[in-house]
């Protein structure tokens, strides 16, 4: 294997270290501990694994994590109140509403959950995921308040492990809301908003539809793969040195595999994030950077 392991687990332990120590010193101004309210409507293991992984993140930060529970068959109305609930109390700083919600119909054979309307309902202020259309519009327009928890921790992947992205080609593969649009956006910003060394990108950003993906991929100095399909990004995709960053989290036989066909591309490229241990733990850390990024907005310190 020649290229790089880029140590996602060890920049998060950094950055949470980092988190703490901010946290602290905000508590010793006299403000209260930040606090992260998280939401979990339903049973699903995953959202269930994810959320307590998040709270005791939160814990060991010095960031107080809350867990509010639905029941699957709640209703939208359920949740709304709850969100409008959260929104309201200022001893809340951040919230969370785990994704996906139950896909379960009503007698009627209707979505008893509309995603984008719960989204929508978080106050921007509180809105620690960047999923709000003001936070998303903000990024958009340059001069983000909140900046997506995925893509922001591969910025800080690139930034701290020296990988700078000024007039690189980069293909961002998958359009999703969540992670290769605002990646896209945060890599090409013109004006530094989201660290000056990973701006100024020249981004193609990839989807099921991209003609000849391989060669789309192979133009790139660093390619950042989205999708959620196993081992879709072979080497033959890679440019020989190209720096690789895959945030697919895929389970194989109770396994977690990412997109990027690991062992092979290991040969081609200069720099590759490993699944576990990659991208993951970056998204917790940045989560938790929001959180007292939130309390400080909210506090006015
Ligand atoms: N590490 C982390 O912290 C983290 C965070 C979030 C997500 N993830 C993981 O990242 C992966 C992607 O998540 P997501 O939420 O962004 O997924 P998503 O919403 O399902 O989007 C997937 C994207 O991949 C594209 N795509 C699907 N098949 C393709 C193909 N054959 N060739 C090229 N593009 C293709 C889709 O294109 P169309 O738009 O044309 O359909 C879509 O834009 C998942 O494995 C997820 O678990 C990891």
């Amino acid at each position: 294997m020649a290229a790089e392991i880029l140590d996602g687990k060890a920049i998060a332990g950094e950055i949470r270290q980092e988190v703490a120590a901010d946290v602290q010193a905000f508590t010793a101004s006299g403000a209260p501990a930040p606090c992260l309210a998280a939401v979990l409507v339903g049973e699903d293991p995953a959202s269930q694994v994810y959320v307590r992984n998040k709270s005791r993140a939160c814990e060991k930060a010095g960031i107080e994590g809350r867990t509010h529970r639905l029941p699957a068959d709640a209703g939208q109305d359920a949740l709304l109140g709850l969100v409008a609930e959260l929104n309201a109390d200022p001893n809340v700083n951040g919230i969370l509403v785990q994704l996906p919600l139950p896909s379960l119909k009503d007698e009627a054979g209707q979505a008893m959950y509309d995603e984008r309307e719960v989204l929508d309902a978080v106050d921007p202020l509180k809105d620690v995921d960047a999923f709000s259309p003001v936070n998303v519009g903000l990024l958009m327009q340059g001069r983000p308040r909140f900046l997506p928890c995925t893509p922001h921790g591969i910025v800080q992947l690139l930034l701290r492990t020296g990988h700078l992205c000024s007039g690189k080609n980069v293909c961002v593969v998958g359009r999703s809301d969540i992670v290769g649009k605002p990646m896209a956006m945060m890599l090409a910003q013109k004006n530094g908003s989201c660290g000056p060394e990973v701006a100024n990108a020249t981004v193609t950003l990839a989807h099921s539809r991209t003609a000849d993906l391989a060669a789309v991929c192979r133009s790139a100095e660093i390619l950042i793969a989205a999708v959620g399909r196993p081992k879709m990004i072979t080497a033959d995709m890679v440019r020989p040195g190209a720096v690789v960053i895959d945030v697919g989290i895929n389970r194989v036989d109770d396994r977690l595999v990412g997109d990027v066909d690991f062992d092979a591309v290991a040969e081609v490229a200069a720099a590759i994030t490993p699944v576990p241990g990659g991208v993951g733990p970056l998204t917790i850390a940045m989560l938790l950077h929001n959180t007292v990024m939130a309390a400080k907005l909210q506090s006015g310190r």
